[in-house]
């Protein structure tokens, strides 16, 4: 019997998982672990339940079903009182949302997308070459790539990135339950807003797509509009960033595997494959029973909560060889760094592009490129939100 480990906590390295995971690891396929409000749910670990569990139907994202679980209070109050969009709801309103967005994420989509990525990448190394030889890489880099790629796919302007950016932190890291429900009323009244100007002044995102089709179907309302530009904003533009920051890092305090990639850049979409994998950052995916499930012999009931933790899943010996090495020759494919099932990642084609533009450009440009502070001195994010470094100064 393993003690139980409270979930989330803070990693110790920013791309290991926690150390006081130690026992979830020894413990797979599934285990418990008790959350901050003293509630003990279940921790998926093991690759091949996760994978059977994610497809599962009987577990339900429905956050407001009473018994649904929170990793902190702001995410208990905020979901709580109304579910996110696609995230929030189970098939069949969930394939109802999402089959309306699925053809602007396909792979020919967003291979559309490419040199408009290439020249958001190629103009932001521009002004930080003409800014010296040093920089905070998040500020200037990491969050920027993704915030303007997806304004220009959704319609939403990026003169208010500032506006939306700092809300989508407070939404996600408070730190109190007030920031965070404060911010989402700012976002969804901005995305209402919004929703209503292009009702009389279309435009060509995303965003003036789904409001014509609805007007033309008679599907969506204003609220059901904003709820769907709310969460592709955030997702679209948190996650991808802290994987350019943290995946740089990473390479910098790996500089073996680093100099193999700088040396053969085709190696970069296993590379990417292999950091999603590796760095896990959505690493606590939330759900609820909705019926008893066995799950290789252990009966998780109707009414359990279980949380996923993909770093210590993505890090299971028996889908990885050498978990904890970093290694671009794996086939890492099947992780479950997108999540996987009915809710896997919508923006992944995106996501992957981004990063692939994005650090192979990064590197290309600047091949001297290391830290300007010594790596221990660098602040990361807490472990109850998206992993990611907070500040990355560099200097080339
Ligand atoms: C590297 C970057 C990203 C990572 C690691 C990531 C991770 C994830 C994960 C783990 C899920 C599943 C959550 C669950 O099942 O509980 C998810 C869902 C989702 N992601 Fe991403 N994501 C990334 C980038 C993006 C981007 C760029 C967008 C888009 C515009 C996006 C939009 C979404 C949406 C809309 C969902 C919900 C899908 C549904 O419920 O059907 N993500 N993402």
């Amino acid at each position: 019997m393993t003690e139980t480990v409270s979930f989330p906590q803070d990693r110790t390295c920013p791309y290991h998982p926690p150390a006081a995971y130690e026992p979830l690891r020894r413990a797979r396929p599934l285990t418990r672990v008790s959350l901050y409000d003293g509630r003990t749910v279940w921790v998926v670990t093991g690759h091949a339940a996760a994978r059977a569990l994610l497809v599962d139907q009987r577990l339900s994202t429905d956050s407001t079903n009473a018994s649904f679980p929170a990793t902190n209070e702001r995410v208990a109050v905020v979901r709580g009182k109304r579910r996110a969009a696609l995230l929030g709801y189970d098939d069949p309103e969930h394939n109802t949302q999402r089959r309306l967005l699925i053809p602007s994420f396909s792979v020919r989509r967003i291979a559309a997308m490419r040199p408009m990525i290439q020249q958001t990448v190629d103009g932001l190394l521009d002004a930080m070459e003409q800014d010296g030889n040093r920089a905070e890489l998040v500020s200037a880099f990491a969050l920027p790539v993704p915030s303007m790629v997806i304004c220009d796919l959704l319609g939403v302007p990026y003169a208010d990135h500032e506006f939306f950016e700092e809300q989508s932190r407070k939404l996600l890291r408070g730190p109190a339950v007030e920031d965070a429900e404060k911010a989402r009323t700012l976002l969804e009244d901005y995305l209402g807003a919004l929703v209503e100007r292009k009702r009389d002044n279309p435009g060509e995102g995303l965003l003036d797509e789904l409001i014509a089709q609805s007007a033309a179907e008679g599907r969506f309302d204003r609220r059901e509009l904003a709820d769907l530009a709310l969460i592709l904003l955030i997702a679209g533009h948190e996650t991808t960033a802290n994987m350019i920051s943290l995946g740089t890092f990473t390479l910098l305090q790996h500089p073996e595997q680093f100099a193999e990639l700088k040396a053969d850049p085709s190696l970069m979409p296993t590379a990417v494959e292999e950091l999603l994998r590796f760095l896990s950052i959505a690493d606590g995916m939330l759900r609820v029973a909705t019926e008893d499930i066995d799950v290789e012999g252990t009966v998780v009931a109707k009414g359990d909560g279980v949380v996923f933790s993909t770093s210590v899943i993505n890090r299971d010996g028996a889908a990885y060889p050498e978990p904890d090495a970093l290694d671009w020759h794996r086939p890492a494919r099947h992780h479950v760094a997108f999540g996987f099932g009915i809710h896997q990642c919508l923006g992944q084609n995106l996501a992957r592009a981004e990063m692939e533009i994005a650090l192979t450009t990064l590197f290309e440009r600047l091949p001297g490129l290391r830290l300007a502070a010594p790596a221990g001195e660098i602040p990361f994010k807490p472990g109850d939100t998206i992993q990611g470094m907070l500040e990355l100064p560099v200097e080339w």
